[in-house]
């Protein structure tokens, strides 16, 4: 049905009506007062989400640019950087470290799993002359739905001496992360996902020690340098043109978050997660994530089940039920489907997907107790 499209894919995600009716507003001058004053709010509150006493830059690209920004700030040619590699988004981030010219190693998993601390502890331990400069990493890897202990791997890559350099895209805002208080050097978001609003910002903060290798970068890139950004930040400005209606839409979205506060966004999107995983496996289906504990709290991956393809799950979900669902990327395209649970999301939604979820399922054939899902989600939300 026209205009009655939900997205439960892992982002863009929803976004509010008062957000989107900021955006449509006529863009303002990016140079005047009234931005200027825009900015200043956002800036604010941007330090409140990223948990931070940093300034957070604010990029006018999309996640991928932030991960660009955080890299291309620090890399000089030749430098050791560990990778750790639990999926696509975590294999980027070894991609752009590569692409700077830097001596690149990683520790991979099998998709489904997350790192464990002990093999990454084991790893720098090794390095006693201490040539890992930077660690990369994932707190959610979204093509996965795993979520690694980020509080955990900062804290051993902290103790080793090297910049931990954390991909927070589909967690800011959603899963608890806390930047200043585990130490992590680099945390980067986008706006499309936890931040409740369309896809064209992405962030990034960075601790004093990641200044300082940063003033060592002999070529940080023109746009993303971060010295530029930063002084535009901390005059209420920015460098260049910036997506002057997202910003506007920003504010409001993070005045609507500082409203809820942190914490309770962090539960919200435990409760519903956790049901929701809870109503999948009532249904039958199996969880992508191997180990539970790992599980994401903003995506979860599924496996569908024997003889029902995800292709047509989909297509079911879409054309009868207006819920759009992601497929799996790369090798698990077609092998798994993604729900997105993160951002702007009730339990509403979550009961409005389980039942459109079962609809698919027994339309296609799937044989299961009929309200299964919807019963357990409901339990498990009123836990
Ligand atoms: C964890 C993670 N990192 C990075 C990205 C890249 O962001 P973008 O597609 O906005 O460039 C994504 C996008 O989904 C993501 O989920």
């Amino acid at each position: 049905m026209r205009d009655k499209s939900f997205l439960m894919i892992p982002g863009p995600t929803p976004v509010p009506e008062s957000v989107l009716l900021e955006i449509a507003r006529h863009p303002m001058g990016h140079r005047s007062s009234e931005f200027s004053k825009i900015l200043e709010s956002v800036y604010s509150d941007l330090k409140y989400i990223f948990q931070t006493s940093n300034d957070v830059l604010v990029y006018t690209a999309s996640g991928t640019g932030a991960m660009d920004a955080a890299l291309s700030n620090l890399i000089n040619e030749g430098d050791k950087v560990l990778s750790l590699v639990i999926g696509n988004f975590s294999q980027r981030l070894a991609k752009i470290a590569k692409g700077l010219g830097a001596d690149v190693e990683i520790i991979e998993v099998e998709p489904g799993n997350a790192i464990d601390p002990a093999v990454l502890k084991a790893r720098l331990d090794k390095d006693v002359n201490k040539e890992i400069k930077i660690v990369t990493l994932i707190q959610n890897e979204t093509s996965t739905g795993v979520t690694n202990d980020v509080k955990t791997l900062v804290s051993i890559i902290k103790g080793h001496g090297a910049l931990s350099v954390v991909d927070g895209v589909t967690s800011v805002g959603a899963i608890e992360c806390k930047m200043d208080e585990w130490g992590i050097d680099v945390l980067i978001t986008g706006s499309q996902k936890g931040l409740m609003i369309p896809p064209g910002l992405s962030f990034l903060a960075a601790s004093e020690k990641a200044w300082k290798v940063h003033e060592q970068c002999k070529r940080p890139d023109f746009y993303f340098n971060w010295t530029t950004n930063r002084k535009s930040v901390r005059d209420n400005s920015t460098a260049f043109t910036p997506a002057v209606s997202l910003f506007c839409g920003l504010k409001v979205a993070l005045e609507m978050m500082k409203e809820e506060g942190l914490e309770n966004i962090v539960a919200r999107h435990t409760k519903i997660a956790s049901a929701l995983r809870a109503a999948i496996k009532a249904i039958g289906l199996k969880l992508f994530v191997t180990d539970e504990k790992y599980a994401s709290n903003s995506i979860t991956a599924i496996l569908p089940p024997d003889g029902i393809s995800v292709p047509d799950i989909r297509k079911v979900m879409k054309n009868d039920y207006d819920i759009v669902v992601a497929n799996g990327q790369n090798a698990l395209k077609d092998k798994i489907f993604r729900m997105g649970t993160l951002g702007f999301v009730s339990e509403r939604d979550a009961i409005t997907a389980i039942g459109a979820l079962e609809a698919t399922l027994y339309k296609l054939g799937h044989k299961f107790t009929l309200g299964s899902g919807v019963a357990t989600l409901i339990e498990h939300l009123n836990k």
